[in-house]
């Protein structure tokens, strides 16, 4: 095949503590469960523009990495948002403005509706939500706030692109800067949520705070429910390699995959930046390692240095092996999307959103890793681009094309 990724230009391990062959456990159900679903159907699926996203078929990848299917399940455009995190930025927001209603009026089963309808703009207009983002969280959690009606202050570190900034100060909320990396701009945020007597929307649990990032974890797996809903084959995929940053995506994909197809579900593969590799470090040790230093990546969305908690009660024992990736084979997926260049639909892909395809096609072209996740011709393979263009510049920066050149 033609992907010009280097040989040895990633690293491939199993995981040490898979036991995935089991059942979905009473601790993964603790933190994601059907009922969990259900609420977050229910709710997300009232929100204007709502529709589940497209799963698209690549033959043309799939024939040229030697492999059976190739499904990309496209979050592009997502609710305009351009990703999947207002699955779970905006969800968590309901809920923490629902709670504040609940409280305010005494009444546990409040409409949903009326919620929506405005009914309780004096209550949730007195509610002020926090998050700390690389971009599409904050993204998420600014435009759920516009939508339920309530202040909105997010935190982004050095990093973050301009562009980046502005798509979120443009849904109405104040953007603060804060020196240092991902993880401590999630610090900043919970300190001010504390003393500022507001609530925190963090995407990652740090095994305190963790009713936030529960909602916005189950919220994410409303993206692999429809997933599975579209796949056009019976039984499960075999093989769905998964982005990570501090694992929440991951996770939801994970247990939704698990929860449908028990034993049988396919082979989870995580994928990350080889320098904010949080998620390998911490598997090849059993235990969560926090990674320090310079954690800089083209793939912004996946650069963070610490797991959540959260995420790792399910993919600790749910994942089947992990990856790192050079900053390259992200650039070089996001042109093989953009060109159609084996002959499929050309496709819109941000940066961090492509990590899972980058993945795939990283082993499948090498003869070692094919044998170790046991890829082959009749692998039936599932990844999630878990974002467009959101950035539009940086993207024209690396296609050489604007988002609208490449899929008018
Ligand atoms: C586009 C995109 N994909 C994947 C991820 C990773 O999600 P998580 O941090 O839940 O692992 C992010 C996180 O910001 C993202 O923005």
């Amino acid at each position: 095949m033609t992907q010009s990724i280097r040989p040895n230009s990633f690293e491939l391990m199993l995981n040490p503590s898979a036991s995935s062959n089991t059942v979905y456990g009473a601790a993964q159900a603790e933190v994601l469960n059907a009922d969990g679903l259900s609420a977050a159907k229910k709710i997300i699926s009232r929100w204007p523009g709502y529709a589940p996203t497209p799963l698209v078929d690549l033959p043309g990848i799939a024939a040229a990495a030697d492999t059976g299917s190739l499904h990309y399940k496209n979050e592009a455009h997502r609710f305009g948002l351009k990703s999947f995190k207002p699955l779970g930025g905006a969800y968590a927001v309901y809920r923490c403005v629902e709670a504040e209603i609940v409280k305010a009026t005494g009444n546990s089963d409040v409409d949903p509706d009326a919620i929506m309808s405005g009914q309780f703009a004096d209550i949730a207009a007195g509610v002020t939500v926090t998050a700390a983002t690389d971009g599409n969280h904050g993204r998420s959690v600014a435009w759920g706030a516009r939508m339920f009606g309530c202040r909105c202050v997010i935190f982004i570190n050095e990093a973050v692109s301009e562009g980046r900034e502005k798509a979120i100060a443009g849904y109405g909320a104040e953007v603060r800067r804060n020196p240092g990396s991902f993880d401590d701009a999630v610090r900043a945020a919970a300190a001010t949520a504390g003393s500022e007597s507001w609530h925190v929307i963090p995407d990652t649990s740090d095994g305190i705070i963790v009713e936030a990032p529960r909602n916005v974890t189950q919220g994410y797996a409303v993206m692999a429910a429809e997933a599975i809903e579209q796949l056009p084959y019976d039984g499960p995929p075999t093989h769905v390699f998964l982005q990570a940053g501090v694992g929440g995506m991951a996770a939801a994909s994970c247990a939704q995959f698990w929860q449908s197809f028990g034993a049988g579900k396919p082979k989870i593969i995580l994928v990350e930046p080889k320098t904010a590799a949080c998620w390998f470090a911490s598997l090849r040790a059993s235990q969560p390692v926090a990674i320090s230093g310079e954690l800089d990546s083209l793939m912004g969305g996946l650069a963070c240095g610490e797991v959540s908690q959260l995420a790792w009660k399910i993919l600790k024992p749910g994942t089947d092996a992990a990856m790192t990736l050079e900053d390259e084979a992200g650039a070089d997926t996001m042109r093989l999307l953009a060109e159609g260049r084996h002959g499929d639909t050309p496709l819109v892909a941000g940066e961090s959103g492509v990590a899972g395809l980058a993945g795939f096609l990283a082993a499948a072209s090498d003869v070692h890793a094919r044998e170790t996740l046991g890829l082959n011709g009749t692998s039936r393979v599932v990844v999630f681009g878990t974002e467009g263009a959101t950035d539009p510049e940086t993207y024209e920066a690396i296609v050489g094309k604007t988002p609208d050149q490449v899929a008018p």
